[in-house]
């Protein structure tokens, strides 16, 4: 399923990324350009304007554990679905958060990483990039049907 070349580009785009600053812009962009999703962090606090959101330190530490999340995905390439097994259960049944979301975060994702790396994100790499997130995402609903 995945070539050795795969690997290797998702390898190393990933040791590349600081999951400390792309964790919390992925999450806060996704807040801002879908406004919806915000309905799911009513416990977060203010989430009121662009400013609040990007300077929320519960938003941002919120974009580091799902980020942290993704480098499971990362090291179990072979193993996505069961990997998020328990997580989509949880976004499912407890969460209640709708699957297209995941879509969503995904797209913010690779924006934030593109706008970061520049022209160092190949399209190739981006190809690699977003059939890795495609899985994730695939991953992430399996538990709800
Ligand atoms: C919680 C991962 C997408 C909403 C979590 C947690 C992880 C995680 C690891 C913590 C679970 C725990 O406490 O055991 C991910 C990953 C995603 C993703 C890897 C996609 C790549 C989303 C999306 C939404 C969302 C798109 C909503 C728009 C939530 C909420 C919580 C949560 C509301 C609970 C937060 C809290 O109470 O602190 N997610 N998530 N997630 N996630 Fe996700």
């Amino acid at each position: 399923f995945w070539s050795q070349s795969e690997r290797s580009a998702i390898a190393d785009l990933w040791d590349k990324i600081d999951v400390d600053e792309i964790g919390p812009q992925a999450l806060a962009r996704v807040l801002i350009v879908y406004p919806w999703t915000q309905r799911y962090f009513d416990k977060f606090g203010n989430l009121n304007s662009v400013a609040a959101i990007l300077g929320n330190p519960k938003v941002a530490a919120h974009g580091k554990v799902v980020l942290n999340a993704l480098h499971n995905a990362v090291q179990n390439l072979d193993n996505i679905k069961a990997t998020y097994s328990k997580l989509s259960q949880l976004h499912c049944e407890i969460l209640n958060v709708d699957p297209d979301n995941f879509r969503l975060l995904a797209d913010c994702l690779t924006i934030v990483i593109a706008t970061k790396f520049g022209a160092a994100f190949t399209p190739e790499i981006q190809a690699t990039w977003q059939k890795f997130l495609a899985v994730v995402v695939a991953a992430l609903s399996s538990r709800y049907f």
